[in-house]
């Protein structure tokens, strides 16, 4: 990181001869808790070494200047016309400025150089990194003192609403709300969160991208929100409380399967399961049970593939080699589905020979190799010193 961080503090400085804010922006993990946040339940995700760094400073006009080392693009705008452009990653800033814009805090433009090492569009969540590292940025070039919860609400207003994606705020919150060596449960209802120690020098998180991109992601995703939304108004006319499906239990389910359309109460089902298995995994970690939280590591897969049908053949195939190797405790699809990556839980020892073994099998099934990062849970957004 300290080099990637060097080298965009010296860009920036080449291009705008002053001398930047510093900001780290993590990628995310999510262990267990998957289409959940959207239904006000409850996930799992930390914050990890992958980053994107932004070196950042601000104006006295309404000019707003933004280099992607990544795409070595530019893009010049200003802040009384954001639109959204054709080229799709000025889009995630465009968005962060409108959404403070929209809630009235006083902002000047901004200059600004990014860039990383978060795969992209891979799964860990590059663009709440984007967006989450831009919403702290602001925040303290403009000294709006928001905390952090409301940075995570901008920054998810500026996907949902600038760049188009109903994406519920896990990413952003675990990107803002990271701590080294924790994960954390957020509810999803109360935008609350408990941490959980996930350190232990003999295990490792492994990521492992299928590097096919989420094509039917967004208009999948969307139907998934609609399915979850019209169970709950059918179970709502014999539970008037129900909110959302946060509120239902299998036995409601069960009660009034009939009435369902039989895709539909697999969603819902789905949700209502996973959501207990957060509860669960989160106990398991408590008493340090890797065996018993790779077990539902699986489980959630299982119900990712099967109810839920947001998994792929190459994530299903990623997991089945994973799940094949000793020492291996869980994996799953991690993220939106359709594409993006796994997430795995793996003794250390084992590491190299999952890498390569992975690797193997994949490219011999696939043609393809999948790029396989081993993660560190680290700190959430924060100024660096470089
Ligand atoms: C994407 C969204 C998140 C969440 C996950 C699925 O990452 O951005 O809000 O819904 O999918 O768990």
């Amino acid at each position: 990181m300290e080099k990637l961080a060097a080298s965009i503090k010296e860009i920036f400085e080449k291009k705008f001869q002053k001398n930047p804010l510093m900001i780290a922006s993590p990628g995310r993990i999510n262990l267990i808790g998957e289409h959940t946040d959207y239904n006000e339940g409850f996930v799992l995700p930390g914050a990890t070494d992958l980053v994107i760094v932004f070196a950042v400073s601000a104006r006295d006009d309404r000019q707003c200047r933004f280099y992607s080392v990544d795409f070595d693009r530019e893009y010049v705008t200003d802040l009384d016309h954001l639109v959204r452009s054709d080229q799709r990653w000025p889009d995630y800033l465009q968005g962060v400025l409108y959404a403070f814009l929209k809630e009235g805090y006083r902002i000047n433009g901004i200059d600004l150089a990014f860039g990383g090492n978060i795969p992209i569009g891979g799964g860990m969540s590059s663009s709440a990194a984007v967006e989450g590292g831009l919403a702290f940025a602001l925040n303290h070039l403009f000294d709006l003192k928001l905390d952090l919860l409301t940075l995570a609400r901008l920054a998810r207003r500026a996907e949902n609403e600038f760049v188009g994606v109903r994406c519920g705020i896990m990413d952003m919150y675990a990107n803002l709300h990271g701590q080294p060596g924790r994960v954390m449960k957020v509810d999803c209802r109360h935008l609350i969160h408990e941490y959980f120690p996930f350190v232990r020098p003999d295990l490792r998180v492994i990521v492992s991208d299928t590097g096919v991109r989420r094509e039917l992601a967004f208009s999948e995703y969307n139907v998934r929100r609609q399915q979850c939304e019209e169970g709950v108004s059918l179970l709502r006319k014999y539970y008037p409380e129900i909110k959302s499906l946060r509120d239902v239990t299998l036995e409601m389910l069960e009660e009034h399967r009939k009435e369902f359309h039989p895709v539909i109460w697999k969603r819902c089902a789905y949700v209502v399961r996973e959501n207990h298995r957060v509860e669960l995994a989160c106990q398991d970690l408590l008493r340090q049970d890797f065996v018993c939280f790779g077990e539902r590591m699986k489980e959630s897969h299982a119900g990712l593939r099967d109810e839920y049908e947001v998994s792929s053949p190459e994530l299903n195939l990623l997991v089945e080699l994973a799940l094949s190797l000793p020492g291996v405790y869980g994996s799953r699809m991690m993220g939106a589905g359709f594409g993006g990556c796994t997430i795995s839980l793996v003794e250390a020892q084992v590491v190299e020979g999952f890498i390569r073994l992975v690797s193997a099998g994949y490219e011999r099934r696939t043609g393809r190799q999948p790029a396989i990062h081993v993660v560190r849970v680290e700190a959430g957004t924060r100024i660096i010193e470089v």
